[in-house]
């Protein structure tokens, strides 16, 4: 069974690391089943699952829901989970309550996003027993600060602070950072300063690890399609031809067939 502390084995031995994020217990129970190292709740559930345009709609009731049914489907896995937007800038007190209400809904760990402003934080839920991932580079609760979903980490001022920062969340007890759409050169360089791993989207193949969105690369939205998503499928035409073949069924009268009901 693997756990949160393999992410620093799998860094010494330079053994690349699987995370998808995951919102339902169908899914879940999938994941179960396959040799993807961790799961993320991620806050972008907010925008895949509840269609909203951001992920600052994300609170933590919401997160707790979906941990605690990605954990009835998934009993074994790793779950990081996100700390929804502004949970954790409430003052110590109320945001490790939103820890605590996290954890008990069935989560490993937590992830939040940026460092300045929450290195006490941070210590204080790692003393508190409880993992935490960072996130830097495009962090999209900050999309209103950022202007937009973009590379982040661009020139040598913005690469050298994000370096200084990763190394500042690793100083204060992260057990991994999500980078996150900036330059692979980059994010490589972040990867071999740190002595825990890096999980990248949209930063190349030089992090510890990889994660995505599971609709993104289940082609559950085909016409979201940005550079750094791989469809290894598209759902979406098979439930489109699934459900159409079931509308004519319905309609021609050939479902339910025999077999399909009881006498
Ligand atoms: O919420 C999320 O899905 C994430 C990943 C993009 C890393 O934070």
């Amino acid at each position: 069974m693997k756990a949160i502390p393999d992410f620093q084995k799998w860094r010494a031995s330079e053994r690349k690391i699987s995370m998808l994020t995951c919102y339902d217990a169908a899914t879940a129970r999938i994941l179960e089943n396959t040799s993807v190292d961790c799961i993320l709740v991620g806050d972008s559930c907010a925008m895949v699952v509840h269609g909203y345009d951001s992920t600052i709609h994300a609170t933590v009731e919401m997160l707790a829901t979906h941990t605690a049914a990605v954990r009835r489907g998934a009993p074994t896995k790793p779950i990081v989970v996100d700390m929804p937007f502004l949970s954790y800038r409430k003052g110590l007190e109320n945001s490790i309550q939103a820890v605590a209400t996290l954890m008990r809904a069935g989560a490993n760990a937590v992830k939040l996003e940026r460092c300045r402003g929450n290195l006490e934080l941070i210590e204080h839920i790692v003393d508190g027993g409880v993992p935490v991932m960072g996130h830097l580079g495009l962090t999209p609760q900050a999309v209103n600060e950022l202007g937009g979903y973009k590379l982040q980490g661009r020139g040598e001022h913005e690469a050298e602070r994000l370096i200084a920062e990763a190394k500042e969340l690793e100083d204060a007890g992260c057990f991994s950072i999500v980078l996150e759409c900036i330059p692979a050169g980059l994010a490589k360089a972040v990867t071999e300063e740190l002595a825990i791993p890096t999980i990248g989207i949209g930063c190349g193949p030089d992090t510890s690890g990889q994660v995505l969105v599971v609709n993104d690369m289940l082609g559950l939205d085909t016409s979201f399609k940005p550079k750094f998503v791989r469809h290894y499928a598209r759902l979406e035409s098979v439930v489109d031809k699934a459900v159409s073949s079931y509308c004519e069924d319905v309609v021609d009268g050939v479902f339910p067939a025999e077999g399909e009901f009881w006498d």
